[in-house]
């Protein structure tokens, strides 16, 4: 059980850390450049930025590679039993599926009205590794790595890993609010 949580969160990494990545590198201009949707709402607001989108695929492509590194010390196989290759092409889609699936959040979220911040339960925590799976899938041997279990286990894992790390930060004093 425990090696499944911990397994899981382990191939996750290169989906889960990009948003990181976003939010201290981003800003500048949005990707949507201000622009509104037909409903009068903003595409996407002025949370979703071009430097952060690719700051944080940057970021979870180097999340990726230490990873690789540190199975080679730690001496466990998981990212380092693919190929090279495979390997940069898994984490990509990882890295960019989850960035993609927070800009179709922000989409959602402008859509039912809820403005740049608010908090959607769920789909802000569901929709990124959504994608980032979908995106994964179509890279060879995703399956041996990422199996029914794995899948499971982090759709039931990540809303609760982000409830607890909004906790712990709150208790940090890093967050204003528990949520
Ligand atoms: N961020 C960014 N570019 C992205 C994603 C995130 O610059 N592609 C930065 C923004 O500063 C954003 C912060 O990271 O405010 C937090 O990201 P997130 O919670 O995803 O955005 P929200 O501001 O909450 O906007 P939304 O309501 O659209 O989710
Ligand atoms: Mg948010």
């Amino acid at each position: 059980m425990l090696k499944l949580v911990a397994t899981t969160i382990w191939l996750l990494l290169p989906a889960y850390t990009p948003n990181n990545f976003a939010v201290v590198f981003g800003g500048g201009a949005p990707i949507d450049l201000g622009r509104n949707f037909i409903d009068g709402r903003r595409i996407l607001g002025n949370g979703k930025t071009i430097r952060g989108f690719i700051a944080g695929v940057i970021g979870g492509l180097i999340v990726a590679h230490i990873q690789l590194f540190t199975e080679s010390f730690a001496g466990f196989s998981l990212f380092s039993s693919l190929e090279y290759e495979t390997f940069f092409l898994l984490s990509f889609s990882l890295s960019f599926g989850s960035l993609f699936g927070d800009v179709v959040g922000s989409f959602i979220k402008r859509r039912c009205g809820f403005e740049r911040g608010a908090s959607f339960p769920l789909l802000d925590q569901l929709s990124f590794l959504l994608f980032a799976l979908l995106f994964a899938s179509r890279i060879e041997g995703f399956e041996k790595l990422y199996t029914t279990e794995v899948i499971v286990a982090a759709v039931i894992l990540t809303p609760l890993l982000h409830v607890l790390t909004n906790v712990i930060a709150y208790k940090l004093g890093l967050k204003e609010v528990p949520w």
